[in-house]
């Protein structure tokens, strides 16, 4: 037995006890719509324009300027690549666990470990960074009831840390002190965490009904923005129109990357979905169609209406709006924000304890991780561990910070899926594929070195962090995973 030995593809079941083929493309662009527009467009879309520089002058990032138009067109691109190969291993690995169950039967055990492992970050911390998003939003929400909560309540340690603003900057200063450590926590995303773990604790599950009424919330919200916002651009903001170049827009794609994760997820429906040959990539390739125009749009009227470097802010749609003297309008779009950023939050927070349930269940995490409530039939333990990971993260994170470390990890994961598809074309050719990438050689090829590409624009502090990240997972792995897999041990009775 080897660290590649590949877990057997399973065949779709769409009999009598498998899934029915319910889905059309139409469907597919909603639910895609549903899990991607989130705290990417309303929140990181401010770093990605301004750029960050640190309290003692560190250009972390060059922002794009008005040019993130450009930079979402780019990922438009990317995204479609990986997106196509998703859909092709979707229709043929119908299993859940998304990149993870796909790696294990295209790439072998460690691969698979290794993307299950970068998923976390996809998940978990991406969640930290919505999480922190919404308390920008939620925050101004109050304050347009009058309502101010302390800063130090609505900014955590590394936020602080890491801004350049002098009035959070200083609160490292100025904060109440608990045996000489600063108090600076984040308690709106804290407790929006919380309200969402203990909803996941019920057995509150995604539903279509719900997910249109979200995505109608989210549309009409960047709706209002457009139209109110195009009303008040000064055409001055678009000059000068890319301030730091090719690199601000590499750089600025490569942290509002943010606003395209998702797409991976509506991959998982292929089982459902009626005709995958036709609809897949017409629901997947359609939905960042329709994404990425709404985000060129948000993102051309955001840098038209303030000078690009006012963005910077946990709710730049909000800040921009208020900046043009449009408040009432400021105050609508925080509402919406704050409901499209939860929708976002229960669907990942959702999502990760399943995939430590698919780890787990094929001996890869302790056998506690696979155990569901027996009246509920969640894995409710791991949605606790989550919950509690997430939310303390969010009570003390740095946003832009969990942005790149969110994408880096994601974009990993893309690039592997679209090795994993070329791998599995050579070494198994006529296995019957019911979506099949056109162009296998240059799809693939292109899709992973695109995805490399995005991540060369993230920080060098990002590719610290996830090497530490990947270092702690393979030391977990041959501590625990290698020994306890079942497809070495097949008698483990799980
Ligand atoms: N794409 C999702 C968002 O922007 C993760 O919130």
């Amino acid at each position: 037995m080897s660290l590649f030995d590949r877990k057997p593809i399973a065949a779709a079941d769409n009999g009598e006890h498998g899934m029915r083929r319910t889905l059309g493309a139409g469907d597919l662009v909603m639910l895609a719509i549903g899990a991607v527009i989130g705290a990417g467009i309303f929140s990181s879309l401010g770093t990605a324009a301004a750029g960050e520089t640190l309290a003692d002058g560190t250009v972390v990032r060059y922002g794009a300027g008005p040019a993130l138009v450009l930079s979402f067109i780019l990922l438009g691109a990317v995204c479609g690549l990986a997106a196509l190969c998703y859909a092709e291993l979707a229709s043929m690995i119908p299993q859940a666990g998304s990149a993870y169950a796909y790696s294990y039967a295209t790439l072998g055990e460690i691969v698979a470990w290794v993307v299950g492992w970068a998923l976390i970050l996809e998940y978990a911390v991406g969640n930290v960074a919505v999480a922190i998003g919404w308390s920008g939003y939620f925050t101004s929400l109050l304050s347009g009831f009058g309502i101010d909560l302390p800063p130090w309540l609505t900014h955590g340690y590394w936020n602080v840390k890491a801004s350049s603003d002098p009035a959070i900057h200083g609160l490292l200063e100025t904060a109440p002190r608990i045996g000489g450590i600063p108090i600076l926590v984040n308690l709106p995303a804290f407790g929006i965490v919380a309200a969402i773990t203990v909803l996941l604790m019920q057995g509150v599950k995604e539903s279509t009904r719900a997910n249109n009424i979200m995505v109608v919330v989210k549309l009409l919200v960047l709706a209002l923005f457009v139209i109110v916002g195009a009303m008040h651009i000064d055409p001055a903001n678009y000059k000068p129109f890319a301030p730091n170049g090719f690199r601000g827009i590499h750089q600025g794609a490569a942290i509002v990357f943010f606003a395209y994760i998702g797409f991976d997820a509506i991959s998982t429906a292929a089982e459902e979905t009626k005709n995958p040959q036709r609809n897949l990539p017409i629901g997947i390739l359609g939905g960042l169609a329709v994404c990425t125009v709404i985000y060129v749009i948000v993102g051309g009227v955001a840098t038209g209406l303030v000078p690009y470097d006012q963005l910077r802010s946990s709710d730049p749609l909000a800040k921009a709006l208020s900046l043009a003297g449009l408040s009432t309008a400021s105050w609508i779009v925080a509402a919406g924000a704050t409901v499209s950023m939860a929708a976002v939050l229960l669907v990942f927070q959702y999502g990760q304890p399943r995939i430590f349930y698919s780890m787990a269940r094929v001996g890869l995490l302790p056998k506690f991780a696979a155990k569901l409530h027996p009246k509920t039939r969640t894995p409710h333990i791991t949605t606790l561990i989550t919950g509690v990971a997430v939310a303390l993260g969010s009570l003390v994170a740095d946003d832009a910070a969990t942005y790149d470390l969110t994408n880096i990890g994601t974009l990993a994961a893309f690039a592997v899926v679209c090795i994993g598809v070329l791998v599995l074309r050579v070494r198994e050719p006529d296995r019957h594929r019911p979506f099949r990438v056109p162009f296998v050689w240059g799809v693939t090829l292109l899709g992973a070195g695109a995805c490399v590409f995005v991540m060369k624009g993230l920080p060098s502090s990002a590719w610290k962090a996830f090497g530490v990240w990947m270092a702690i997972g393979l030391v977990i792995y041959f501590s625990y995973g290698f020994r306890h897999s079942v497809l070495r041990n097949p008698t483990d009775n799980r």
